[in-house]
């Protein structure tokens, strides 16, 4: 990386300097947080996402305790995935909404992964980059 939403890259020994305008942000949250982190991203103006049920399980394997100290049980746990691609400009902020709202501050709270995103089109118009987010 060369600055905040700039990276290197050498194709062919030639350097090339791309700019990454977009992220796709990718949150595993607990299902009864869902309304709070729509509600607060929608407030901040975030109005396009995708969510869907999934299981999974973090570092407990789904369980808070090891079952007879020896035996591991990997237990799906029900969690919300949402999936919103952004501008890098409110990437930071998209970010913050998601911890504060999705937070109980109890383990199984989740994950958010960033992902840098090559493109995006609005099937309807053809439009594409972040104009047809
Ligand atoms: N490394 C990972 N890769 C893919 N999915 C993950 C990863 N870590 C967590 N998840 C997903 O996020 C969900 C919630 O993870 P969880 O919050 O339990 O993570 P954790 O690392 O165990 O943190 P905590 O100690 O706070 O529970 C999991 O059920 C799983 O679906
Ligand atoms: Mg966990």
């Amino acid at each position: 990386m060369v600055g905040a939403n700039l990276s290197r890259v050498t194709i062919n020994d030639t350097q090339y300097t791309l700019r990454l305008r977009m992220k796709l942000i990718i949150a595993i949250i607990k299902p009864h947080k869902l309304d709070d982190v729509r509600n607060g991203l929608i407030a901040c103006g975030h109005n396009a996402m995708t969510v869907s049920n999934v299981e999974g399980f973090g570092r407990q394997k789904g369980r808070t305790e090891i079952y007879r100290g020896a035996e591991y049980y990997y237990d799906w746990v029900p969690k919300v995935k949402i999936e919103l691609a952004v501008s890098d400009d409110v990437v930071d902020a998209v970010i913050q909404i998601i911890i504060e709202t999705a937070r109980s501050s109890k383990i199984g709270d989740g994950k958010i992964f960033v992902m840098n995103l090559t493109n995006a089109y609005r099937i309807r118009t053809g439009e594409s980059g972040d104009t047809a987010l």
